[in-house]
Formats: structure tokens, C-alpha cells, sequence
């Protein structure tokens, strides 16, 4: 199909996988000047994959229609806003919005309400994510690519990243940034789905957590401040099991031993949220 609006629009700003030269829309491909072309899907994402082996899978069709339908209930809306907000509070230089794993593109919709006229850019390995980030917002371009190869993205393009709960290639956001860009990055505390760690046996966050972001950013990335974010959530015995399905654990948990557990659960359940949102700013 044709590229969507979007698409067509942030073309410029994506770069070939074969020969890092900036795409445009032609019909119903992306290509670049050297004639390297690849076809928009059906849904309306492109992938721009190398031919480099992947990192990790992205997440599966099952854990993307869950984290959609647990978005749909509002209880992470806390997280799109501090997102957003902190993105309005750093007066960012003019540039794209670049979300890394940005799953359904929610929160990424959120900071592109808060910046009109910004072309978005949502990269997900999952093609099933990169459905739904096409469609999340009129000016986000959703783009299939392993966050920890190089990014199909142009040099300085960006005056903002975000990475909520998703990898920080910390290279490769330095290199797609412009200077006084800002990066947002949302990660998980160790209190951080406490109840459903003690009774289900969820991954719990390791204690290195935040050296292991510092270290992994890099020097050209520092940061400039941080905030937790803390709430405490009413979630029936649905979106618990939608809220785990969601997450790194869905491939950890036998689904019997999980759904006696989530029975076992008050209902509704009490649980946690804490996060750190933090922002740095490009060198
Ligand atoms: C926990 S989800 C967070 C999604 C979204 N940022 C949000 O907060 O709703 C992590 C996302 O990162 C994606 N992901 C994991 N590894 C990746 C990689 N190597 N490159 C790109 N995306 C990746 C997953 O497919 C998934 O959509
Ligand atoms: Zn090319």
C-alpha cells in the first residue's frame, strides 16, 4: 500500500538498510536514491531490518493484543503523562520524536499530542507492535528494526527519544540525536509490580539496575534529573493476567500454575507501580 502520511513525511529521516542513504515514498515502497527499495505493509509499517542476527524476539501477537488491552483500561496513563510532561519540561531542540520499543506507540502518541507538528517514529522489533504504532497517532511512522543493531534512522534527526520500558542503545541514540536533544527513559524500580512478583514469581528488577542504564548511555548521554513514579493500582483478575501477559514473564510462567495463582489473588488486586523517569540530554 501507499506509505501513510506519516510515513511518506518521516521517509527522509529513515535511512536504507542496505546503504544508509535517506528513503523516500515511491508508490507503494520506500526507496533510496541507489534504488534500494523495500514495500510498505499492508498495516502501514516498514521494516528495515539488517541482515544481522536479532538480540532478542520481540514481543509475540499474544503480548502485544495484551498490552494493548491493558493499556486500554488507563492504568498506565500515570506513565504516558510523566512521559509527555517531562518532555514538555525540558524545552527540546527542534527534531523528530524518536520512541525506542515503543510497543503500541501510547506513550509516544502522548508526547507527540504534547509537541505539535513533530514527526513521530516508532521502532519495534514486533511487527505486531509496529501495526498498532502505525495507527496510534496521525503524525507517528512505525518502523520494524532490532533497537540493538544501527538504527534506521539519520544522524542528528532527533530532538527527542524516548525508551520506555525498551532497550537504550546508548550509541545509537547519541548518534540520532541532535545536540541538546533529550532522552526520556522510563524504567522499572525494584518495588515495581512488587504483589505479583511475591505471588505469581514475575521476573523481579535486579538491584544493578540503574548503574547498568548509566553504563549503558554512555558519556554523551548524561543525566539530568529523575523523578520515581508511584501508584498504587485496583486491577480485577483480567487485567492482571493481561498485565503479566504483557511482559517479559509471559514466556517464564506455566499458564496453569500462573492462572491458580492469579485466582489465588485478592479480587481486585492491589499493585504497585514504581518507576524512574529520567532525562538526559545529549552532549
Ligand atoms: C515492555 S515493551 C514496552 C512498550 C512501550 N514502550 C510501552 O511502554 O508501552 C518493550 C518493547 O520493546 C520491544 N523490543 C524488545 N527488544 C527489542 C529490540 N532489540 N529492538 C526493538 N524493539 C525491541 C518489544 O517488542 C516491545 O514492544
Ligand atoms: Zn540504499
Amino acid at each position: 500500500m501507499a506509505p501513510p502520511p506519516a510515513l511518506a513525511h518521516a521517509a527522509p529521516l529513515l535511512r536504507c538498510p542496505a546503504c544508509a542513504a535517506p528513503l523516500r515514498a515511491e508508490g507503494s515502497r520506500l526507496a533510496c536514491a541507489a534504488g534500494h527499495h523495500v514495500d510498505v505493509a499492508r498495516q502501514g509499517h516498514v521494516t528495515l531490518t539488517t541482515g544481522r542476527p536479532r538480540a532478542a524476539p520481540g514481543d509475540t501477537a499474544a503480548m502485544v493484543a495484551a498490552r494493548a488491552a491493558f493499556l486500554a483500561r488507563g492504568h498506565y496513563a500515570p506513565i504516558r503523562r510523566a512521559v509527555a510532561a517531562a518532555v514538555a519540561a525540558a524545552a527540546s531542540p527542534p527534531g523528530a520524536v524518536l520512541d525506542v520499543g515503543a510497543g503500541t506507540g501510547d506513550v509516544l502518541a502522548a508526547v507527540l499530542d504534547a509537541l505539535p507538528g513533530r514527526d513521530g517514529i516508532a521502532l519495534d522489533l514486533s511487527p505486531y507492535a509496529a501495526r498498532r504504532a502505525a495507527r496510534s497517532h496521525p503524525r507517528a511512522a512505525a518502523v520494524v528494526c532490532d533497537a540493538w543493531g544501527a538504527l534506521p534512522v539519520a544522524d542528528g534527526v532527533a530532538g527527542v527519544a524516548i525508551s520506555c520500558f525498551a532497550p537504550r542503545p546508548g550509541e545509537e541514540l547519541t548518534r540520532t540525536l541532535v545536540p541538546d536533544g533529550v532522552l526520556v527513559v522510563v524504567r522499572p524500580a525494584p518495588g515495581h509490580l512488587r504483589e505479583l512478583v511475591d505471588a505469581l514469581g514475575l521476573l523481579a528488577v535486579g538491584a544493578g539496575k540503574a548503574a547498568d542504564v548509566a553504563r549503558r548511555l554512555g558519556p554523551a548521554l548524561p543525566l539530568e534529573g529523575e523523578a520515581p513514579l508511584r501508584a498504587s493500582l485496583t486491577l480485577g483478575h483480567d487485567a492482571v493476567a493481561e498485565l503479566v501477559a504483557m511482559g517479559p514473564s509471559a514466556h517464564h510462567l506455566e499458564p496453569a500454575a500462573l492462572a491458580a495463582g492469579i485466582a489465588a489473588l485478592p479480587d481486585p488486586a492491589t499493585v504497585t507501580v514504581d518507576v524512574v523517569v529520567a532525562v538526559h540530554r545529549r552532549r
